[in-house]
């Protein structure tokens, strides 16, 4: 071999001991940068962990605010609205019946036939549209305007194909899914906005009156004769199919719940008198908070950037408005650690993005490769191809937030339950045999709607599971949880009915 020979060779060696190293260095640094992210996620789990231990304070703090609401106005940051519902529907109402709901991302609106006879819902149309994203935080009269206009198509169009009497005035039932402090059982003022609705001028403001306004405007004659809550209306549909129905939560964009409270209980109204005996009472649980609820930086970043910082906390762990939106702050933060994500995307910063069904179908993929993970990373996020073991990281971040947030619907639910003595610790018969006992405990339905309930596996068994693990073994079988399709709606369809058959107002205001 010739020098120059001896040089090419050195040469030669030199290059492939610089690109060795250059690789094995690139190797160290992704180690690093994994192992950086695993911690990441470690710090996520920990920081979301709800053993039951936990969840049993969260049940008991649950209880505690509940009772503070009811003692005084502003006592606690539950707000416990009465309702003005005291008589739930009993079965007999008849007749057909108009109702609005508002409340989440979709407006609807229904039209219910009701038979006379209890579970006799002889039908209902629907007509659901999106709320255009303007109208969120525009002003109250576009909005109002949108809605009355709305529904003067749906009434056009069906009375071409009902038998409606142009002379019978229709009867509305208003599902209006904020806190609004009531001021009969057909109207209440808007106490605030929540789930991303920025409407100022309505802040104060009677809501029946400003849709009776909006409805004259379109030239219709329709009276609103129930305003309610829409977990209100799941506890009215629900108590109408089965009377052992106690509270509603709702479980969807936003969350919250209502059940049946005795009158006597809301000491802050004293001498509430109802004929029954009791009153539905607004929760509005998604301002619930407690230092038990298991918090992170993510939720205090996603509080901090909302239109409402240090308000409705508990909702934004639970509801399906915000969950998308705390897997997408994770994956961000795992993307500044580690390249793996490909090229930083900018979409990634994109508040609200990744929509919590779009993380629901990337949880719940049972493709052998997460093929739908990576379509949504990609088509969502425009992230490059991303590897098999990031897929699976994305998938695990999905399962912690949305196991916690389940977890903690399911200790409020308990939560309620331990306040009107449900959950086998009251309202079970006493005696020295326990196990008789409480064998004895009194079956107890809670009515659930909304969409993360519904569409949402994975949640509604992590819910299910924490009840379970919460109430015991014994316990649990006597609490049932039940869907109500379109609750919301058809309970304002079934108050409506309900308000316009019973004369006489049967409620004392102190
Ligand atoms: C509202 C409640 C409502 C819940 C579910 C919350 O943001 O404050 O009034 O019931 O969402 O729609």
């Amino acid at each position: 071999m010739g020098k120059l020979g001896v040089k090419l060779a050195v040469g030669c060696a030199v290059a492939a001991c610089v690109v060795a190293s250059v690789m094995v260095g690139r190797r160290v640094r992704r180690k690093r940068a994994w192992r950086r992210v695993m911690r990441v996620l470690e710090e996520l789990e920990e920081g979301c962990a709800t053993p039951v231990e936990r969840l049993r304070q969260v049940v008991d703090a649950m209880s505690v605010e509940m009772h503070a609401g009811l003692v005084s106005e502003g006592g606690s940051k539950l707000k416990m609205l009465l309702t003005f519902v005291h008589n739930l529907p009993s079965g007999s109402e008849k007749g057909t019946y108009y109702a609005l709901d508002l409340g989440g991302t979709n407006f609807r609106i229904l039209r219910v036939q009701l038979g006379g006879q209890r579970s006799a819902i002889i039908g209902h149309y629907v007509d659901s549209r999106p709320i255009p994203q303007h109208l969120m935080t525009g002003t109250s009269e576009e909005l109002f305007d949108f809605i009355a206009l709305s529904l003067k198509d749906f009434v056009e169009m069906e009375e071409n194909i009902s038998e409606h009497s142009p002379s019978e005035r229709r009867e509305l039932g208003f599902t209006f899914s904020f806190p609004v402090k009531q001021t009969s059982s057909s109207s209440g003022i808007l106490i605030k906005w929540t789930k991303g609705f920025v409407i100022e001028d309505m802040v104060g403001r009677d809501v029946s009156e400003c849709l009776q306004q909006a409805i004259s405007r379109k030239g219709l004659d329709m009276r609103v004769n129930a305003l309610i809550n829409d977990t209100v209306g799941t506890l009215a549909v629900g108590h109408y199919h089965d009377e052992d129905t106690v509270a509603a939560v709702i479980l969807g964009t936003g969350t919250n719940a209502c059940y049946l409270e005795r009158a006597d209980a809301i000491i802050k109204c004293q001498g509430l008198l109802t004929t029954s005996g009791d009153m539905v009472v607004n929760m509005e649980w998604g301002n619930f908070w407690s230092a038990h609820l298991p918090r992170t930086s993510y939720d205090m970043d996603l509080d901090a950037d909302s239109p409402n910082p240090y308000d409705q906390g508990f909702e934004k762990m639970i509801s399906g408005m915000y969950l998308g939106d705390i897997v997408r702050r994770v994956i961000l933060r795992m993307s500044e650690e580690l390249d793996v994500f490909g090229p930083e995307s900018s979409k990634l910063h994109v508040p609200f993005i990744l929509r919590t069904p779009l993380m629901a179908t990337m949880h719940e993929d049972d493709t052998p490769d997460l093929r739908e993970v990576a379509k949504i990373l990609r088509d969502t996020l425009e992230f490059p191809e991303i590897p098999l073991n990031v897929r699976k990281l994305v998938v695990r971040v999905c399962d912690v937030v949305t196991c916690r947030a389940a977890r903690l619907a399911a200790a409020g639910i308990v939560g309620i339950l331990k306040k009107i003595g449900r959950d086998g610790s009251g309202g079970i018969a006493s005696g020295k045999n326990e196990g008789a006992s409480r064998s004895k405990m009194r079956r107890t339905v809670v009515a659930v709607e909304g969409g993360l309930f519904t569409n949402y596996t994975l949640f509604r068994e992590y819910l299910n599971e924490a009840m379970t693990q919460i109430l015991g073994e014994e316990i649990a079988p006597s609490v049932i949880i039940k869907v109500m399709e379109d609750g919301s709606g058809i309970g304002a369809a079934l108050l409506a009915a309900s308000h316009s058959t019973s004369s006489v107002d049967t409620i004392q205001i102190p």
